[in-house]
């Protein structure tokens, strides 16, 4: 197995078993395509492992939004972590419970604040004091209080990407540990507020246990202090991050990750929450893309695709790594190709330097892009977003149909 359930078999690519060739034949192409048991696998391997402790687990919405992989994952008994109104109401429409959501993020509107009030959310993450006052005052408004926990910037390196760790100093997220108490003492005051609990997220696609172990430890000894002085802890939510293979990496087993957390929160009452994104989805989606032409060079051989920058922005913004696959094998010789889009930049690419034995309108599948894939479309170059189609054991179902140029135009008024 190449990923969970993507198989090759009689010389061609098949996902729980449909061919993938058959999928762009009654879809077209570019097409995510999600394996079904992949993602409920995924999300019961946190559950299984974490079993003792059973967390909430509030999976990350903003790593893939679609309404049947929220329903799905409800379906589970997933809660959800979200950034904005717009993800609340996608878990709302998708019959996801309101009453396990978490709000993240750190420029929460007073509307969307109240929205989520008048919904009755689990808790706001808060990540500034500015932020505290303004739930606090619109909490009074509506003659409620919310529950809140302060995102803590534990300072401890997640060793990942740049752009995608989140808990060092210098990043704009969450308060500062050496200020957690004077702010937990003032939300103690606060007649809108009450107190639940304590949160962390370090950043993404962390693949070793030492940041985790270090910002747990560091979350613990602030609960302690905070009981020193009175204020109880009723949850501990260590956010998400939990990295996938793309390449080579070695990511710590959930195993040894779920002792390493179970083993620190032993003997202490506290409820675990986990909001897990990419390591749910990330691995059980494809890109499959069709070759538009082969375009041998002199430094360089290009496969230019009909899937581009905008279809599938991480190696773009990330210089990420995507594995890739023909989707029919051929006898041919492989030859060296960069993966290009057709989107008028040089930045758009998908892969570069793949080994592939290629001709001109096979098809191409961009592996492990379930998580931060479709949710980073953009109609750039007027391009209309893929559709997506979710196989389950040995049938393919769309899920949301690709986008009509009615569609990308009709919030416009022509003006002139
Ligand atoms: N909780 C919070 C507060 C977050 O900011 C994030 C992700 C998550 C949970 C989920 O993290 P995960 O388990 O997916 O690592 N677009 C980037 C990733 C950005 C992640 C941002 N925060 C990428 O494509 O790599």
């Amino acid at each position: 197995m190449l990923t969970p359930h993507l198989t090759r078999e009689d010389s061609q690519l098949r996902y729980e078993s449909v061919p993938l060739a058959a999928i762009a034949e009654q879809f077209g192409t570019p097409t995510y395509v999600y394996s079904r048991s992949a993602i409920v696998e995924n999300f019961r391997e946190y559950k299984n492992a974490f079993a003792s402790s059973a967390p909430l687990i509030c999976y990350a919405v903003k790593a893939n939004s679609t309404l049947s992989v929220l329903a799905l994952l409800a379906s589970e008994g997933a809660g959800f972590d979200i950034v904005s109104t717009g993800e609340l109401k996608r878990v709302i429409a998708a019959g996801g419970d309101p009453g396990k959501v978490i709000f993240s993020g750190v420029a929460k509107r007073a509307d969307e604040i109240a929205y989520a009030l008048s919904q009755k959310i689990y808790c706001f993450n808060v990540e500034s004091e500015a932020e505290l006052h303004r739930v606090n005052t619109v909490a009074i408004d509506m003659q409620t209080r919310a529950r809140i926990t302060f995102r803590i910037n534990p300072d401890v390196d997640p060793k990942t990407h740049p752009y995608i760790s989140t808990g060092l100093k210098s990043n704009k997220f969450g308060i500062a540990h050496t200020e957690a108490v004077r702010l937990y003492r003032l939300a103690a005051s606060m007649h809108g507020i009450e107190i639940a609990g304590i949160e962390c997220h370090i950043g993404s696609q962390i693949t070793e246990l030492g940041p985790y172990a270090d910002a747990l430890k560091r979350l613990l000894g602030l609960v302690d202090e905070l009981s020193a002085v009175g204020i109880h802890i009723e949850h501990l939510d260590l956010g998400g991050g939990r990295g996938i293979v793309y390449g080579d990496e070695s990511v710590v087993p959930m195993s040894a990750f779920a002792d390493e957390v179970q083993r620190q929160l032993a003997g202490r009452h506290l409820k675990l929450l986990l909001e897990p994104g990419r390591s749910i989805v990330g691995n059980a989606g494809v890109l499959v893309t069709r070759v538009e032409y082969l375009k041998p060079g002199e430094s360089k051989n290009f496969a230019i695709v009909d899937a581009g920058m905008n279809d599938l922005l991480r190696p773009t913004l990330y210089d990420a790594f995507h594995p890739v696959e023909a989707v029919l094998s051929r006898t041919r010789d492989a030859v060296l190709y960069d993966i290009v889009g057709p989107v008028c930049e040089s930045g758009d690419w998908l892969a570069k330097a793949r080994a592939l034995a290629l001709e001109p309108g096979d098809l191409i599948a961009v592996l492990c892009t379930g998580a931060y894939g479709m949710v980073m479309a953009s109609n750039y170059n007027t391009r209309n977003r893929p559709c997506e189609v979710m196989v389950d054991r040995g049938e393919a179902h769309l899920i949301r149909e690709r986008e009509s140029f009615e569609d990308l135009i009709a919030h416009e008024r022509i003006v002139v």
